[in-house]
């Protein structure tokens, strides 16, 4: 039997954070990823971390932007616990060896993004996820109680009949076997869901899987019609699934939004122009693209000289020149693409879900944070703040050695016929389709009913096979459920607001500022 006294299920910013941080308390501590531990969407984050730092900062500006792009569905107090704790724990991130770039008075250099109204960007290039991913991975690797599991699926969540969460069924990649892990506490650290979308700037791990293993053991799950699209993803650039992401920090350094016939058009949408808020800028986009008929509009990068260009952003320099963009002389072509869940498992202020011992961090989770829309580089923030209240919480509850009370038993899935196989990856195609067409910047009342049926009519196929020994099989599954949560999030909400925009209720309203919360016995 295999036993721990905590499960971290991921290993982005938010499961290292909190694993590293409570290693020294615990016996014996598993990290499990589905594929390799650097697969993470903290490695894809360019832009950078928000934190307090500049002269002409104050914590009070950071919340109030933070509301304000969230369109005060944002809880205060949990945007208080963040803004507030940012600068100690990004401190803490450099000096276990993140190397931020710094001014020559050891001052952090500060980058801007949209809807921020100071220079507040903490980063490294335009590669700071990667940064650092690198600097825990490292970290947690000096751990020898800590187990890092790579290549091992977690299909579902072991939960008694008190709501109390005991493990995870893990299916290993080599045996093909599913296996019960006990452990006293489980953390999920899963990140987003961007795959239910055709084009999204998330790796092709994001299926949603935290989401769906909490739902289908009855956990809250909240705000999931606010899914956010990144305005500018680099067109056509799509690679495993996933599309290149052109930062936002490069607006933030100057570079402005424009048609292909050279018109520029932000400032029809937004006082801040092509630093607006990213749903304002997401809709600009679309709504020009519609009128237009193209398929791309250009980001000018005429305020760069190349050496500048290169020198701020070296990842997107090499990814342009291998497209054969000569930047900074000619513009990028981009697109909007799915990039950030802001709803997830619900979740309270010490990262506690609703399943008593469940606990959950970093993009799957719904801290109260984001509201109907996040604020750039707030993401990285978030769960930096989160895993390290939820390292407290766990600190004072922690019992070793653990013993379950639970048998854990799972009927063991067939071996997948190749024929099922296909059949599922044009399931995974049309979901992709569908939520794309029907879901995604601008929604109606019937393009929302219409996803509805689509997918649960692939819902009904796909729950009438056998379960299968696969990724694929539980990835698909786990899209199904997501999406299905998305729908029938954005149908409660009949209005619009933030990245919410549905044409039929344009307008806010103040009977709908409240969370969206789906359970599975409701959905
Ligand atoms: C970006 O660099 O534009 C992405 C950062 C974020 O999503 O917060």
């Amino acid at each position: 039997m295999k036993t721990f006294d905590i499960i971290v299920i991921g290993s982005g910013i938010a499961g290292l954070t909190f694993a590293f941080k409570i290693a020294p308390y615990v016996n014996r501590l598993c990290i499990i990823t589905k594929k390799n531990a650097d697969d993470t969407n903290t490695n894809y984050a360019q832009g950078g971390i928000a934190a307090v730092f500049g002269e002409d900062d104050s914590f009070e500006d950071h919340i109030r932007d933070t509301m304000e792009t969230g369109r005060y569905l944002s809880h205060r107090d949990a945007v208080e616990i963040m803004v507030t704790n940012g600068p100690k724990l990004v401190r803490e991130l450099k000096e276990l060896g993140a190397k931020f770039e710094m001014d020559e008075k050891g001052n952090f250099k500060l980058s801007k993004e949209g809807g921020h109204s100071k220079r507040r960007i903490v980063y490294a290039g335009d590669y700071t996820g990667y940064e650092i991913e690198k600097t825990l991975l490292n970290h947690i690797k000096t751990y020898r109680n800590v187990s890092m599991l790579n290549n091992h699926f977690v299909c579902d969540l072991i939960v008694d009949e008190n709501n109390l969460c005991q493990g995870v069924y893990v299916l290993d990649l080599e045996s093909n076997e599913i296996e019960p892990y006990f452990s006293q506490f489980v953390v999920l650290a899963t990140g987003g869901a961007g795959q239910v979308y055709k084009f999204t700037t998330n790796p092709i791990i994001a299926t949603g899987d935290g989401i769906a293993m909490a739902y289908l053991a009855n956990a809250k799950i909240g705000n999931m019609e606010f899914f956010q699209f990144h305005p500018t993803a680099l067109y056509n650039s799509e690679k495993n699934g996933r599309s290149f992401l052109i930062s936002e920090a490069v607006r933030g350094e100057g570079a402005f939004l424009k048609l292909k016939d050279n018109r520029q058009f932000m400032h029809k949408y937004s006082e801040r122009k092509s630093l607006a808020p990213r749903d304002i800028v997401a809709r600009a986009i679309d709504a020009e693209l519609k009128l237009s008929g193209e398929d791309y509009v250009l980001l000018d990068l005429a305020p760069f000289t190349e050496k500048k260009f290169k020198e701020r952003f070296p990842q997107i320099y090499e990814k342009c020149k291998e497209m054969n963009i000569n930047v900074p002389y000619e513009p990028i072509p981009v697109v909007p693409a799915a990039h950030y869940s802001c709803g997830g498992i619900y979740t309270d202020t010490n990262a506690r879900t609703s399943i008593e011992n469940l606990y959950a961090i970093g993009e799957v989770a719904c801290t109260g944070i984001h509201g109907a829309n996040r604020l750039a580089s707030n993401s990285l923030l978030e769960a930096l703040v989160f895993a390290d209240r939820c390292y407290q919480d766990v600190k004072e509850k922690i019992q070793t050695p653990f013993e379950t009370t639970v048998p854990g038993f799972y009927n063991q899935p067939l071996n997948i016929p190749l024929q099922i196989q296909e059949s599922f990856l044009s399931l995974r195609k049309k979901i992709k389709e569908i939520m794309w067409k029907k879901v995604s910047i601008v929604k109606t009342l019937k393009s929302l009913k219409e996803a509805d049926q689509m997918i649960n009519m692939i819902s009904e196929t796909f729950f009438s096979y056998e379960s299968f020994n696969t990724v694929e099989y539980f990835e698909l599954r786990n899209m199904i459920i997501v999406s299905k949560i998305i729908i029938n999030s954005a149908l409660k909400r009949k209005e619009s607001r933030g990245l919410h925009y549905l044409v039929d209720f344009p307008e806010e309203k103040n009977e709908f500022l409240h969370d969206t919360i789906i359970q599975k016995e409701v959905l």
